[in-house]
């Protein structure tokens, strides 16, 4: 039992995190380059106008742009079989609406993924990880513009177009949940929606200044699933071969206390927040517990039309795949003591412990995710295609650097994913984020390191971007040679 043979092993980036060369060869700007940085205290701030002298993280990342062919050499010395990576939409539609793609962009992408072929690496892209070209926030609020969705759909298509016989794995909209969140800049991010006021804001401006109007959010959610089901339908018309999924941030929550309260508060985050999307994008349809929530919430959801719903039909996902970091607990008292997370943070788990920057590390909660997932979706390939831990490494004065703890954390997630499998679980790949040292979305810091290969940037903007390994890449290397059977 354990993983099976074939087993896609790797690592996941997203565009806007790693690449840099943020307006080289005609790209446009997207959503994460106007948020400066951030740490664990102090949250990113967001300005519409170019702020100078201040330091955005996403401008140069760790300029990915230049060093694709070193760094994707570096995975394939450890194995890799897959490399998850993101198009940023502003390289090949840099105003989101432009009549024609940009070539220059097209051609970069067409260089990685013949990089990547080269190792026999298979690409895993994400069509949109919160890369909304910025353009399409200001002109079109985003997704909450139906015209938006045939804008996605003509990106998806070049690329689908382009790409067919290079790229057999494609993910529409990363974490798309996310936009079940009201708050922050999970829907700035996640749907392009912003409140138009804050587009005249001069000043960086913190996110307890972001509103989002729910009716428009959830419509604007419900445009990208129809964009997402259009794009898989499109996808399938282009290469029957292709294998399209959708990505969901999963968070597992657990009651904090066995009070019945507290359980069914944890339920309904659970439905809410885990189980809708997937429901909507596995089974083309809204499912009866998301509707009672927009009956109490004054939701009103007529944009769910007769027309719409035949889409979802049509254009329900190849393989279910998410983004598993922590598990997080549920509770009806107002006193008990909060912790961090992956865009959600939640009552403190007494009997797990929790990164530097407060998310719970818990192994169980992936074994549990997955089957979960498992009985919900029986038969469903599913794919973890983010998981790691954000840390502060120390460089040794002769360059090493022992990250014992990140090995910890992997050792620890891999074998609750073998577990998994032996209990019959459908998983056919495992991404780890970030395989190399990256821009952390969440706090826009360099210092919470991911990687197995360190990256010499630092929050001040210093550097020299020169690459290094850490003790992890040799023991995912060995886990990847042992098909994850060795995790010494
Ligand atoms: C996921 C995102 O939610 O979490 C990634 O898809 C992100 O883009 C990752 O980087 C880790 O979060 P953070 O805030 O540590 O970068």
């Amino acid at each position: 039992m354990g993983f099976k043979e074939g087993f896609l092993w790797g690592g996941a980036l997203a565009a806007n995190q790693c690449e840099g060369a943020y307006l080289e060869d005609g790209k446009g700007l997207s959503v994460p380059d106007m948020l400066l940085g951030g740490d664990v205290n102090t949250p990113r701030t967001f300005c519409p106008q170019t702020v100078e002298d201040a330091f955005y993280p996403s401008h140069d990342a760790i300029d990915f742009y230049h060093h694709y062919a070193e760094d994707i050499k570096l995975f394939a010395g450890m194995g890799f079989s897959t490399l998850r990576l993101s198009i940023n939409w502003a390289r090949i539609f840099p105003n989101g609406d432009d009549e024609e793609p940009n070539e220059a962009g097209l051609e970069f992408y067409d260089k990685v993924f013949d990089e990547c072929k080269k190792y026999n690496i298979e690409p895993l892209i994400t069509l949109c990880h919160y890369e909304i070209p910025w353009a399409i926030v200001t002109k079109y609020n985003g997704f909450t513009d139906r015209r938006v969705v045939d804008l996605f759909v003509k990106y998806a298509t070049t690329c689908f177009k382009r790409y067919k016989d290079k790229v057999k794995y494609w993910l529409t909209f990363n974490e798309i949940n996310c936009a079940t969140i009201g708050e922050d800049t999970a829907p700035l991010y996640g749907l392009g929606m912003i409140d138009r006021d804050l587009l005249n804001a001069t000043e960086p401006i913190t996110f307890d200044k972001f509103k989002y109007d729910s009716q428009l959010r959830f419509e604007a959610l419900h445009n990208e699933f129809v964009a997402s089901a259009l794009a898989v339908k499109a996808g399938h018309e282009i290469n029957p071969d292709f294998m399209i999924g959708n990505m969901i941030c999963h968070i597992t929550w657990y009651p904090y206390t066995c009070n019945p309260k507290d359980m069914l508060a944890c339920q309904e985050k659970d439905s809410m927040f885990n189980d809708f999307c997937g429901d909507v994008q596995v089974r083309g349809e809204y499912p009866e517990f998301a509707l009672n929530y927009f009956r109490k919430n004054g939701i009103d959801y007529s944009f769910i039309t007769e027309e719409d719903k035949a889409i979802l039909k049509e254009g329900t996902v190849d393989m279910y795949t998410f983004s598993y970091y922590m598990s997080n607990c549920v509770t009806t008292d107002p006193d008990v003591e909060t912790t961090g997370g992956n865009l959600i943070g939640g009552a403190k788990n007494p009997y797990v412990k929790a990164s530097d920057w407060g998310w719970q590390i818990d192994p169980d909660g992936l074994k549990y995710t997955l089957k979960k997932l498992s009985s919900r979706y029986p038969g469903l390939p599913l794919m973890v295609v983010e998981n790691g831990f954000g840390a502060f490494d120390k460089v040794e004065e002769d360059g090493s650097i022992h990250d014992d703890y990140r090995i910890d954390y992997f050792r620890s997630h891999i074998k609750a994913m073998r577990e998994a499998c032996d209990d019959g679980v459908n998983l056919i790949a495992y991404t780890t984020w970030g395989p190399i040292d990256i821009v952390s979305a969440g706090t826009g810091q360099l210092a919470k390191r991911y990687g197995f290969v360190y990256v010499d940037r630092h929050d001040d903007g210093t550097g020299d971007f020169s690459r290094s390994t850490k003790d992890s890449y040799y023991w995912y290397k060995k886990c990847i040679e042992s098909n994850g059977q060795d995790l010494d």
